[in-house]
């Protein structure tokens, strides 16, 4: 009898392949890839392919994949997580969530979900540091929680609401485009929202948490720095990202921080918070 865990990949672009490699190549002791599954077939049976597995493993409903999963890895979009999350832990699939901003408006329902079906929900640290000296800190209370996010301007290139409120171009120096709470941050900047759905519902929540985000033409990385104060200790972080090579719109580490959390699910010994 199969004692690997069995993990299906749900989206097969940037984060998808590089962690479905991962638990292909690098985790055959204590897991196994049991099914890809993508919205455009193709992607899964070419990544199938490089990664050399059997095309069997492509699915074509996220039903299937479901069936074959303990674990469900969500790698796709905002739009779809919550939907595949809710039908992974109804049909008894623990889940990890790449894609946070979906779940934001969903939490109770989730933990609910949950202990109902006694399933588990990970959700990576992503491109951020300092999430695990946030949740110790919590429970000696948190006064305050700010993120300032810098990035390139050419960052902001498909925003919205920058083309709407600012002119970018030629730009000499630092940009504040937004300061408010966590939930506008998430609205207005999808770019930024798994950051800020990540501190936000790991800390005091989306509304007490506060955002600036700056256009910055000095700097070539995603530049996320956070202040927490809180009664237990001040904390303050900077984490300069690398951009992943098949996707300029996620951070390196994003994908690492998901390595090592599959590492931590698989692992008898956890360290850190
Ligand atoms: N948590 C974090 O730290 C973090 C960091 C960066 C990106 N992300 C999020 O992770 C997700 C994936 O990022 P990426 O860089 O791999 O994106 P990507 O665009 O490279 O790949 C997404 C893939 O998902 C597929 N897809 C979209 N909707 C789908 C659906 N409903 N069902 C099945 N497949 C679907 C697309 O066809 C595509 O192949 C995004 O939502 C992104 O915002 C999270």
């Amino acid at each position: 009898m199969e004692k690997r865990l069995k993990i299906g990949v749900v989206g097969c672009g940037a984060i998808g392949s590089s962690l479905a490699k991962e638990i292909a190549c690098n985790m055959r002791d204590c897991a196994c890839l049991s099914t890809l599954y993508d919205i455009k077939m193709d992607r899964a049976r070419d990544l199938a392919g490089k990664i050399g597995c059997s095309p069997g493993i492509c699915v074509g409903s996220l039903r299937e994949l479901i069936k074959r999963s303990s674990l469900v890895v969500e790698a796709s979009s905002a739009m779809a997580s919550w939907g595949i999350a809710r039908k992974s832990l109804s049909s008894g699939s623990s889940i990890m969530v790449m894609s946070v901003g979906g779940m934001v408006g969903h939490w109770d329902e989730l933990y609910k979900l949950c202990l109902k079906k006694k399933t588990m929900a990970y959700f990576p640290s992503g491109a951020i540091s300092g999430v695990d000296a946030l949740k110790g800190a919590k429970a000696a209370g948190i006064r305050s929680v700010v993120l300032t996010t810098r990035k390139n301007p050419k960052a902001f290139s498909g925003v919205d609401y920058v083309k709407k409120h600012f002119d970018l171009s030629g730009i000499k120096s630092d940009k504040l485009l937004f300061k408010g709470d966590a939930a506008r941050a998430v609205k207005y900047f999808p770019q930024n929202v798994n950051v800020a759905a990540i501190l936000g519902l790991a800390g005091i929540g989306m509304h007490k948490t506060q955002v600036r985000i700056i256009a910055s033409p000095e700097v070539n990385r995603n530049i996320h720095e956070i202040e927490i104060i809180s009664d237990a200790a001040k904390i303050f972080t900077r984490t300069e990202n690398v951009l992943h090579p098949q996707n300029p719109k996620t951070s390196f580490l994003a994908v690492l921080a998901a390595i090592a959390t599959l590492r931590q699910i698989l692992n008898p010994v956890r360290i850190g918070t």
